[in-house]
């Protein structure tokens, strides 16, 4: 882990539906460049906030999307939605600026477990950037990767044409609940199809907002798929010291649970092991 300022290489605005600004949700992709190499696992996350602010304080979680190592430094790429005071902060910085940068973060997914099966991604809106770097691996590992994406509209399945150029069209199962770009609804109903079709065995990984993440734990479940999720708590410190991250994991004890640190023992965790 490294504590350390970076640089703004590109920081590019864009909004989901740019002709309806009313209903429109705004992202930023967001490259940075950092002073030293670093070793970042598919999973990880960093701590990131415009350096020399003090409103908001915190900095803020954002997946890892994309890194490109070379000798001496590391470039690292995110894709944030534009939401309150933090990313509201990010949205303004240009090439050049500095950002408070703390990383990498947390554990990774559990690539052993997938050997001889097939990987469904299974993402939804800013999810898809914590699992690009997996999907990136498992094909190293040659391991067949379908990537199921989800979005309200066309423009909230983010990094698409990127997923594309990694695994092909054919590969990727798209779902928007307006309609405005692959089948009209939920991802988890084009992914609740496949898993009824095809009955080799899966691993499902998954990131995604919360009712979505929910949405496919009960799909893993009634198709007896074991899947690792992407959590996406609320997080002030990063690094376990705060334990406002905390989620309950089943346990076998007097109260069925324990508290588990979504920073420092997540952000990925089995499906079966959350008491949600
Ligand atoms: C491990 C991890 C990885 C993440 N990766 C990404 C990423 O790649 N891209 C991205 O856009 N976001 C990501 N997030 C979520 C991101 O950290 C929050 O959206 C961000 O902190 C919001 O900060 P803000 O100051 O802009 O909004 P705030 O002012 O803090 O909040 C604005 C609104 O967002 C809600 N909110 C705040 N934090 C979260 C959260 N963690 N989950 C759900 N709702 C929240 C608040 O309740 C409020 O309604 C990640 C979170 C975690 C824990
Ligand atoms: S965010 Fe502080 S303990 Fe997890």
């Amino acid at each position: 882990m490294i504590d350390a300022i970076a640089t703004v290489e590109r920081n590019d605005l864009f909004a989901s539906t740019p002709d309806d600004q009313e209903s429109s949700r705004r992202y930023g992709f967001l490259r940075l460049h950092l002073p030293q190499p670093q070793t970042i696992l598919p999973g990880q996350f960093a701590m990131l906030k415009k350096h020399g602010i003090y409103e908001p304080l915190l900095r803020r979680a954002m997946a890892f999307y994309r890194v490109e190592n070379s000798a001496d430094n590391t470039s690292v790429e995110f894709i944030y939605q534009i939401l309150g005071r933090g990313t509201s902060a990010l949205s303004t910085m240009q090439a050049g600026d500095e950002v408070d940068y703390l990383g990498a973060l947390g554990n990774t997914y559990d690539i052993e477990a997938v050997r001889g099966k097939e990987a469904l991604l299974v993402v939804g809106g800013v999810g898809s950037a914590a699992v690009f770097m997996l999907a990136e691996k498992l094909l190293q590992e040659k391991i067949a990767v379908r990537l199921f994406i989800g979005g309200a509209s066309r423009g909230d399945l983010l990094g698409y044409d990127d997923f594309v150029e990694l695994l092909g069209s054919k590969n990727i199962v798209s779902a928007t609940v307006d309609g405005s770009a692959g089948e009209r609804g939920f991802v988890t109903t084009p992914l609740q199809k496949y898993l009824t079709e095809n009955l080799s065995p899966k691993i499902i990984y998954s990131c995604g907002p919360d009712a979505m993440l929910h949405a496919v734990a009960k799909v893993a479940e009634a198709n007896h798929v074991p899947a690792q999720l992407s959590l996406e708590a609320p997080m002030a410190c990063g690094i376990g010291i705060c334990v406002g991250c905390a989620v309950a994991v089943k346990q076998d004890c007097a109260e069925g649970f324990v508290y588990k640190k979504v920073c420092t023992d997540g952000p990925i965790f089995w499906s079966k092991e959350l008491k949600w």
